[in-house]
């Protein structure tokens, strides 16, 4: 599996099989993406929830790559109001596409479109956990605050090998409260998001790396730069 970040909460996962997901597809309008919208090429799209910086680019994206959308039901039924390819699950259901189980799970956070004249209620806000054929998995926490169920759910029912997780602070989890969940999770590895791409969310990685350390002893931070590949 080979995973790369986007900048802010965008990430492409691509598993053995080729199959390339794209997760919270906010492109265009993301500072810390240096990519253009035609630079990606999914099979499939995963939204976290509503908002903006999440739900970014998807409808342009999904038309230029005829690929799938995932997303929680409400988000499903507006994007197939655009002539989209969506498939609307909620917290605790999963689909396998190819060789890649996608399950929604929960996420202590608001969802609404809130780029619409007048917002929209947009579902509830979720994460997503990516389970390849090898057993190996991939936790994306969306934005979320810190919740009991990373430990007693994500934790000890799924058990994920990496979980990306929103240090920013402000609309998220802060870098403690994000070492604290990667201590209740206890993946093997580490990767912050949804920082750094906003003056308002400015965090220093070698901070968040520390804390780390000291909540969750047995992880290890992966502090990416934009656009950098993980091979797992
Ligand atoms: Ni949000
Ligand atoms: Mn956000």
């Amino acid at each position: 599996m080979n995973l790369r970040w986007l900048g802010h909460s965008a990430f492409e996962l691509i598993s053995e099989n080729g199959l390339n997901i794209l997760i919270d597809p906010f492109i265009q309008a993301n500072p810390a993406c240096p990519l253009k919208i035609n630079d990606v090429n999914p099979d499939v799209i995963c939204i976290t929830h509503g908002h903006a910086d999440h739900f970014g680019d998807a409808i342009e994206i999904a038309r230029n790559s005829d690929c799938v959308v995932i997303s929680n039901y409400e988000i499903s039924i507006y994007l197939q109001r655009h002539g989209i390819n969506a498939i609307g699950i909620n917290c605790g259901a999963y689909v396998t596409v190819d060789d890649v189980k996608i399950r929604m799970l929960d996420a202590k956070h608001s969802s609404s479109f809130d780029f619409e004249i007048g917002g929209g209620f947009a579902g509830n806000p979720g994460s997503f956990l990516f389970e390849f054929n090898d057993g190996f998995k991939v936790f994306h926490a969306g934005d979320t605050g810190l919740f009991s169920d990373m430990k007693f759910v994500i934790g000890e029912v799924y058990s994920p090998d990496v979980a990306i997780l929103p240090i920013g602070n402000i609309f998220t989890m802060d870098p403690e409260e994000a070492a604290i969940a990667a201590g209740w999770i206890n993946p093997k590895y580490v990767i912050p998001m949804h920082y750094n791409s906003f003056p308002s969310i400015r965090q220093e990685g070698q901070h968040f790396k520390r804390l780390v350390e000291k909540h969750a002893p047995d992880s290890e931070a992966y502090i990416l730069n934009v656009l950098e590949n993980k091979k797992f």
